[in-house]
């Protein structure tokens, strides 16, 4: 069967997006990754997938006189390569309401904190502050409201007392390089279907679970 295209869109070091690569590379993974676009030209994550092989483009948003003729241009970028799926991965320009409009459904995000807890920026230090005992990682669906997008999966970590914001982001980021190849292979399996404001996975094998935490 075709494996589905994924459009991936960053802003820096791509490690999510690496583990997209990776896991794209298993015969049996439903999907391979068709394209990574970025807003800035010397993101790391484009090097990364320029060595995997794989194509890339670089829009530098200051070109563009607003939001939205930059989301299309992105998104033509993405229909050239026959894109079934976006997955935001680390892109940190806030898209105009038309780019989750057009690809509504098929856009995804991966958000470094148990949403609807912590939207925005500095999660990690938000979760310390506000002196939570867990934390992790959400993927879910885009819409126009900033990380509020049905919820699809999470993975929870701990939060210790002597965390800083940074031991926190590294014990966060390994649960997302598990949860989004994930969620990515669900998503290619057409198993997600979304209801209003929630999202429901259909045959997950039985015994597999849906709660995702460290390994033991
Ligand atoms: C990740 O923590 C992701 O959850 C957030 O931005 C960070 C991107 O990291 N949206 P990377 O570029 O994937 O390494």
């Amino acid at each position: 069967m075709a494996k589905l295209k994924v459009g991936i869109l960053i802003s820096g070091r791509g490690s999510n997006m690496a583990a997209l690569i990776e896991a794209a590379k298993a015969a049996d993974y439903p999907a391979e990754i068709a394209v990574v676009v970025s807003n800035v030209a010397a993101a790391q994550g484009l090097k990364i997938a320029q060595d995997a092989g794989i194509a890339t483009a670089a829009f530098p948003h200051k070109g563009f006189p607003d939001r939205e003729s930059f989301d299309r241009a992105v998104s033509a970028e993405l229909e050239k390569h026959g894109v079934g799926l976006v997955a935001l991965a680390g892109f940190m320009r806030i898209q105009s309401p038309w780019f989750p409009a057009h690809w509504k459904d098929r856009i995804i995000n991966i958000h470094p904190s148990l949403l609807p807890a912590f939207p925005g920026l500095r999660v990690q230090q938000q979760a310390i502050d506000a002196g939570a005992r867990i934390s992790g990682c959400t993927v879910h669906f885009v819409t126009a409201d900033l990380d509020a997008g049905p919820i699809i999966a999470q993975a929870a970590v701990p939060v210790l007392p002597d965390d800083t914001a940074d031991t926190l982001a590294a014990r966060i980021l390994r649960q997302e390089h598990r949860l989004y190849p994930t969620v990515v292979r669900w998503f290619a399996e057409g198993r997600l279907s979304v209801a209003g404001s929630r999202v429901a996975v259909a045959g997950v094998p039985q015994g597999a679970t849906l709660l995702f935490s460290p390994d033991p």
